[in-house]
């Protein structure tokens, strides 16, 4: 490992962003772009693997996003690039996005937004709607933070400018959803690509999965002398798409054995269980797929906690019940390792630190932390550098303010 590598990674501002991605772009195609998009990665604050079982979640957008500037090239070829890869563009015919054509993965980066054309992104004109792009990001591969959905909200939001597509920002993230589902593969929920397109600054997003309305919850964290420190354990996720799917499937069988279990025949998803049910059932430790009901109800009312809780500005409360989602997606979902508990331990032991868990899918990525504001440079040297040591990985911590979500200009 590095030893030089420095415990806090803090991003390039914005407008630099913006401005190395316009000279790339002329650079690159010999000609100024027409417009800019970006969507940032997320944090979930709490709310884990419940998105798919119409729960509640409440994530906000973070300081790191993708950014794609984009011109029409009036033929039929996109020209996918990313800045961030060696890779010359790569030239895809449009034919390959219309309507009805089957998925044609190539393994590559460019799968994201590739397949959010073909989701549904995509002008009226097969003969002249091709495009030059130019993809740059900051937000961490492989680590927790919805990087493909910002990819993917990216390429949707340029989509929609360049060709007056008229898509409201919510049927984006669900056309978004669809493109990674039934083209990239994976079978995730919408808990990213929503908090991508509709985060609001200052707020956590409060999304209810089964009706898909939402809240802007205030975050008063500057106000309460706090921030959000995201630890990153520097273990890419690699079983998470197998297992991710095995999640899916017991939470399935839950809901049909709960059916029975509790006489309820019309019971469609874990969301209508209530606490106090699977209260009176006698788990066994060896019963994984009601333990991992217990997770997935208990997760819901923590939300709901969570919210009440932030619009009483009762932080330490929002701490315990972020201990006990750790807790429970430790225990009960088995989705957390080694290196997020060691994460987590470190920093719930300092008195500064209000609460810690992991964040996302697991097995590997990011932990979340409430931190008294004055004591982030501490949580660098209490938490961040001892994990180093112990486990020779390149951790690094983030700190990021609740941000907003897409954005886009046109230039
Ligand atoms: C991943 C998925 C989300 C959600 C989380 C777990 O980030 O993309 O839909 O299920 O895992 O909460």
């Amino acid at each position: 490992m590095d030893d030089e590598l420095p415990l806090v990674d803090v991003p390039v501002p914005h407008d630099e962003r913006v401005a190395a991605l316009v000279v790339a772009f002329r650079e690159k195609f010999r000609l100024n772009p027409s417009g800019i998009a970006a969507a940032p990665g997320r944090v979930n604050l709490i709310g884990e693997h419940v998105d798919y079982n119409d729960g509640l979640v409440l994530p906000f957008a973070i300081n790191r996003s993708v950014m794609f500037a984009w011109a029409k090239s009036g033929d039929h070829i996109v020209n996918w690039w990313s800045v961030n890869h060696a890779d010359p563009p790569s030239l895809i015919d449009i034919e390959e996005f219309a309507e009805g054509s089957s998925a044609h993965t190539r393994g590559k980066w460019f799968d994201y937004p590739m397949g959010v054309m073909w989701a549904g992104a995509r002008g009226p004109d097969v003969e002249s709607d091709g495009m030059y792009t130019a993809f740059s990001g900051d937000v961490p591969q492989g680590a927790g933070l919805s990087s493909s959905a910002a990819i993917e909200v990216a390429t949707a939001v340029a989509f929609r400018d360049a060709f007056e597509l008229g898509i409201k920002d919510r049927d984006l993230a669900l056309l978004c959803q669809r493109a990674e589902n039934e083209y990239v593969g994976v079978q995730c929920g919408i808990m990213d690509q929503f908090a991508s397109a509709l985060s609001k600054a200052g707020h956590a997003l409060l999304i209810d999965c089964r009706t898909l309305a939402y809240k802007h919850v205030p975050l008063r964290l500057a106000e309460n002398g706090l921030a959000i420190v995201i630890a990153n354990s520097a273990v890419q996720r690699e079983l998470v798409m197998s297992a991710y799917n095995e999640r899916r499937r017991e939470c399935e069988e839950a809901v049909s054995r709960l059916r029975d279990l509790l006489g309820r025949p019309s019971l469609h998803s874990l969301r209508d269980v209530r606490a106090d049910e699977i209260a009176t059932l006698e788990i066994n430790a060896d019963d994984v797929v009601l333990r991992r009901a217990r997770h997935v109800v208990g997760e819901i009312d923590r939300v709901a906690e969570a919210v009440d809780a932030l619009e009483n500005d009762d932080f330490k409360r929002l701490g315990t019940l972020m201990a006990a989602s750790h807790a429970s997606l430790r225990d009960d979902y088995e989705v957390s390792s080694i290196q997020l508990d060691l994460l987590v331990e470190l920093a719930s032991s300092q008195e500064y630190v209000l609460g810690a868990r992991l964040t996302g899918a697991g097995f590997g990525g990011c932990t979340v932390n409430l931190v008294r504001a004055e004591r982030v440079e501490d949580f660098a040297r209490d938490v961040i550098a001892p994990y180093r040591e112990r486990t020779r990985l390149p951790a690094v911590m983030y700190v990021s303010e609740p941000c907003d979500g897409l954005r886009t200009w046109r230039l």
